[in-house]
Order: structure tokens, then sequence, then C-alpha cells
């Protein structure tokens, strides 16, 4: 059983938690993630590590409420305890030797872009942030970007917060601005991620995107998260469970992984029904 040592609303949809997991803690990487269960009849769910304090053995979780797992984990407080923390899994963010870097985050990808944003700054590199959301109440972690970033932009598809539009407009500005990057790093909607590849290929620079297909086991056994890089017109099958969930921008099938992505929808929404329902009867959140 692993404890919640705190909790925290960052908006009305994201939570943060920190989670005692002193093992994990002493091996996380920027880049990596846990897979927990909230308990022993709960789905396995992955959450990208946001921080770790390794003398408290605390792993630091940003979690968006999205179904039924992430809502139960939510009705959860500080003191109580989750079932499974599995980790750290997946191969480690490419951090070395990049000196100039633009770390590009959408939503809840913000959570899993500012570990990155972090370690590319605590390696001496030049950090450009990017940063979108819908509108001003969903902004997170401004102060946390603020401190690892030279650079910060701010953009909400309603300009209720920062700069009106998504977050390949100032991207597209600083390029077209003549700004070089040796590297960005996209990290959200694979939609965004998408653009976010388009905008930069004219330019040349390297990008790396985050990839996140549903996952069961994150052994590379079940083969739930895999994808295909095409690479010269050839098609390699990878597990981001093992393989990322970090690859080449310029490689990834995103039109199959969005369907993909689409595969689970109606029993999602059907688990999600049935959890609200349960926290509704219980008192509970929801
Ligand atoms: C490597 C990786 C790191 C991630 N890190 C974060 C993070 O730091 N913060 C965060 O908010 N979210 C993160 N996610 C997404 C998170 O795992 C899903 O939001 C979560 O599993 C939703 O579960 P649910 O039961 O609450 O929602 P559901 O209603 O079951 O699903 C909602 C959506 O979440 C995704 N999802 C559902 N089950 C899984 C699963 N087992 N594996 C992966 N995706 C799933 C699907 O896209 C689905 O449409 C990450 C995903 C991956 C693959
Ligand atoms: S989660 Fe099973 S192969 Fe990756």
């Amino acid at each position: 059983m692993y404890k919640i040592l705190s909790k925290k609303p960052l908006n009305k949809t994201v939570t943060q938690m920190e989670i005692e997991a002193p093992l994990v803690a002493v091996k996380a990487k920027a880049g990596q993630f846990v897979i927990l269960r909230v308990d022993e009849n709960g789905e396995r769910i992955p959450l990208t590590v946001a921080g770790r304090d390794v003398s408290r053995g605390a792993v630091k979780i940003i979690f968006q409420i999205v179904g039924a797992t992430t809502a139960a984990l939510d009705a959860k407080s500080a003191g109580e305890y989750i079932t499974d923390f599995v980790g750290p899994l997946g191969v480690p963010t490419h951090v070395d030797g990049i000196s100039k870097a633009c770390v590009v985050g959408g939503g809840v990808g913000c959570a899993i872009a500012m570990p990155i944003a972090q370690e590319l700054k605590r390696l001496g590199a030049n950090v450009t942030s990017v940063v979108g959301f819908r509108n001003k109440d969903l902004v997170i972690l401004q102060d946390e970007f603020r401190a690892c970033s030279d650079k910060l932009v701010t953009v909400t598809d309603d300009g209720s917060y920062g700069e009106k539009g998504n977050v390949t407009l100032p991207l597209k500005q600083m390029l077209d601005g003549g700004e070089r990057f040796d590297r960005v790093i996209a990290i959200g909607p694979l939609v965004m991620m998408k653009y976010v590849v388009a905008t930069v290929k004219p330019y040349g620079i390297p990008v790396t995107v985050s990839m996140n297909p549903v996952m069961i086991d994150g052994t590379g056994m079940c083969g739930g998260c895999r994808l295909t890089l095409v690479r010269d017109g050839k098609r390699t099958t990878k597990f981001a469970c093992v393989d990322g969930p970090d690859f080449d921008g310029y490689e990834v099938d995103f039109d199959e992984a969005t369907a993909r992505g689409k595969m689970y929808c109606d029993f999602e929404r059907a688990a999600h029904d049935r959890a609200c329902n349960l926290f509704k009867n219980a008192g509970g959140a929801q």
C-alpha cells in the first residue's frame, strides 16, 4: 500500500498528489511514468512522475479527472492509501547535449512537460516554454514553468489568459522571426503534437513527442500501447511503455494513434458514469 502524503487541487479538474514511494523517488528521471491502481479491483493507469523529493520518499503526480480511475483517485484524501504504484517505467526523455530547447505543453500535458523543462534547465540549457490551455480556469503550473524557463509564452484558446490562440501560433512566430532550437519537445493531445510537428518541419528542427496510448501491463507484453513509426516508407511497430513514451515526431503515425485512442470510448464512458454514481451515492466527489 502506498500512502498519499499530500493532495492539492491545481484547478477544477486537475489534482496534484504526492505518494510515498521511496524506491520510485530514488530512481525516477524526467519523462518516466508509474502505473498505479487505486484499489485492488481497480484498473491500472499510467501517470507521469511530475517531481520527486528523495529525502521524503515522495513522488509527485498531477492528473486530470477524466474518467473512472482518475475520479476514484481524486476521491482519496491525504493520509489514505492506494494499492499499487509501480515504476519508474519507460525511457527517460533524452535531454543530454541540448543547449537550446523549446518545450511545448498542452493542457494536462504540461504536467508531463514541466519536469522535462526543469531537467533541461538543471543541465544548463536555454529553455523556452510554450504552454496552452482552453481557458483561464484551466491554466496550471505557471510559477513552475516561469522558474525553469528563460522565456515563457502562455496561450489560451479564448484569450482569457495570456495570448489568444493555440501553441503553434507563438511557435511559428518565433521560428519565422529567426529563433532556432536544438530540439522541440511537444507533449499534449495527439492533434496538438501532430500540428507542432507540421509547424516545425519546414525549419528542420528535431521534434520529440510523448505518446499516451492506453497502457495495461507497462512491460511490453500486452501490446495495448502499440503504435506505428514510419521511416523511409518502412512501418515499424513500437510499444510506448518500453520503447517510449517519447518518439521522433516525424516518424509517428498520428492518424493511426488517434483511431486507436478512440477504440474504448464507449466502454470508458460507461465506466465513468458508473463511478460517478458510486461517488454521488457515497456522498463523495463528482
Ligand atoms: C505514459 C503516460 C503518461 C501519462 N501521464 C499522465 C499524467 O501525468 N497526467 C494525466 O492526467 N494523464 C496522464 N496520462 C493519461 C492517463 O493515463 C489517463 O487520463 C487515465 O488513464 C484515464 O483513466 P480513467 O479511468 O480516469 O479515464 P477513462 O474514462 O478510462 O479514459 C479517459 C481517457 O484516458 C485514456 N486512458 C484510459 N485508460 C488508460 C490507460 N490504462 N492507459 C493510458 N491511457 C488511458 C484514454 O485516452 C481515454 O480515452 C498518461 C498516459 C500515458 C500513456
Ligand atoms: S502497456 Fe502492454 S505492451 Fe505497453
